[in-house]
């Protein structure tokens, strides 16, 4: 089985994010001095998969333009010997191809799937949810190619979940298990209730997929109550048309980047483990003294409590 293609969604409102988002798209969130999204293309890359296929809508041209040449900032760069600067994202420039389909209308993740039909065609392929921030030695979605290599299937990456936040998740009902951390999948359940959750594994923004989901998404061609497509209605249509699909545990601490709390989280983990900032957060948070660094007003705190 090969894998060349990796499609990365990011067409979403990142309503979570509002009113940040109304303006810049949410994958273009800092982390440290990378946005988001280069976080999901390096995964990629550093998979050896370079043809990279990104859903966006007409809000998102900074995402492409953060991809593409700069020949004025280059110039002033190279005046100041700075190029340096640059380095990390030319190197994925060099590496990566990425072909832009937009999403007119945010009709779900199951739509902007539906929308690389033709680019993607009959191969499988790689989803990497760009608001899923996953750390660790070994990128996440290399464990995965490693196990869809093995299984030739799909394989959807998971991680135990508080069963209180199972709402939040796809959870993902077992029908075999066939390692400590390789489980086939008899069906996903979009955020349950905790009390109706199947199981204690929640889906997160990792996945290799059959080509026959474009299949089942024709299939289905059922928008919820939410007017969207969902990418998991698909995949149980493909299970109940005897496809084999896997759920592996994926090693690393995962960021939720959708929420201000995540992506704080994502910031402060980071520059914890930078060898630059660390000592500085570190002195920071041990300093910080909340009497006199009195810097939002009770409003801001208010408004935003319900996405924490
Ligand atoms: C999507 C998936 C869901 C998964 C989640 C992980 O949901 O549909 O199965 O658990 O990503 O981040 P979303 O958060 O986009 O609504």
């Amino acid at each position: 089985m090969e894998i060349t293609k990796v499609l990365i969604p990011a067409a979403g409102i990142g309503n979570r994010f509002l009113p940040y988002t109304k303006a810049v798209p949410q994958e273009m969130l800092p982390l440290l001095n990378y946005p988001a999204i280069h976080y999901a293309v390096d995964e990629a890359t550093s998979c050896a998969i370079s043809n990279i296929i990104c859903i966006t809508n007409k809000e998102k041209s900074a995402i492409a333009h953060y991809f593409d040449e700069n020949n004025d900032l280059d110039a002033l760069l190279k005046e100041k010997n700075q190029e340096s600067l640059l380095v990390d994202v030319q190197k994925i420039m060099r590496t990566a191809e990425f072909t832009y389909i937009r999403q007119s209308e945010p009709l779900g993740l199951g739509h902007a799937i539906w929308l690389a039909r033709n680019t993607i065609y009959k191969e499988y392929f790689g989803l990497i949810l760009p608001d899923d921030l996953i750390f660790d030695k070994q990128p996440a979605f290399s464990q995965l190619l490693r196990i869809a290599k093995q299984e030739k299937a799909t394989v959807i990456a998971v991680q135990e979940i508080p069963i209180e936040q199972s709402s939040s998740y796809g959870m993902i009902a077992i029908k075999k298990q066939l390692s400590p951390s390789l489980f086939q999948v008899s069906q996903i359940i979009d955020k349950p209730n905790p009390i109706h959750s199947p199981s204690n594994l929640g889906v997160i923004g990792r996945y290799i997929i059959s080509h026959k989901i474009f299949t089942s998404l024709e299939e289905i061609n059922r928008y919820g109550d939410n007017k969207e497509l969902s990418l998991n209605d698909a995949i149980n249509n493909m299970i109940q048309n005897n496809e084999k699909v896997f759920a592996y545990k994926i090693q690393g601490t995962r960021y939720d980047l959708s929420t201000p709390l995540g992506w704080l989280k994502a910031n402060i983990g980071l520059a914890l483990q930078h060898p630059h900032y660390s000592p500085h957060i570190r002195r920071f948070i041990a300093e910080f003294d909340l009497a006199s660094h009195f810097f939002t007003d009770q409003l801001t705190v208010k408004n935003n409590k319900h996405f924490l």
